[in-house]
């Protein structure tokens, strides 16, 4: 397969650099989703929205799994901040669960919303030089998206305060990948 050509503008960071900032930012947000469903299912523990939490949950862990192993293999190191996510992931999980499920699950919404953008720029970003791991960001979009589905399923919008509530995650999440892209 011919390489597409990409337009690099001066100043842009030369491809395996780039790269390992995608592995790094990628891995991170895996690991902030496992912990946002570690507090979530600490609340909801073996209720009725729990399996579904589970069910995207045990994704999450799949994800952060094929990130992990990509970070040994190439040799990147993961974010300075991961002590943080751990904490912030866990508080989010915890606080959006103690509202009730439905907002649990527009929390789902809301990050995997950010989530479905931020995979889709890296597999177009990626597509020219690195097939495989341009494969790999498509294939967990897909996956984010059937979360956000299910989410929204599951009556993520009947949480009160929706809009502010998703509006709030989605800047902060967007906030922690422009950090984990950078430490
Ligand atoms: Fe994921
Ligand atoms: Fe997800």
């Amino acid at each position: 397969m011919s390489a597409a050509p990409r337009h690099r503008l001066p100043g842009d960071p030369a491809p395996t650099a780039e790269i390992e900032r995608m592995l790094r930012v990628d891995h991170a947000g895996e690991f902030g989703a496992t912990r946002i469903y570690d507090g979530q299912l600490a609340v909801l523990g073996r209720g009725r929205g729990a399996s579904e939490v589970r069910r995207m949950a045990e994704a999450e862990q799949r994800h952060l799994a094929t990130f992990e192993g990509l970070l040994r293999r190439r040799r990147v190191r993961p974010t300075l901040l991961q002590p943080l996510w751990s904490i912030a992931g866990c508080v989010l999980g915890v606080g959006t669960a103690l509202l009730g499920e439905a907002a649990a699950m527009a929390c789902t919404v809301a990050v995997e919303d950010v989530i479905d953008a931020h995979y889709r720029d890296q597999a177009e970003r990626l597509c020219g030089e690195d097939a495989a791991l341009s494969q790999t960001m498509a294939d967990f979009r897909a996956d984010e998206i059937a979360h956000r589905n299910a989410a929204l399923a599951q009556g993520a919008e009947q949480t009160p305060g929706y809009d502010v509530l998703t509006a709030a995650i989605r800047a902060g999440s967007r906030i922690a990948i422009w950090l984990s892209t950078r430490l």
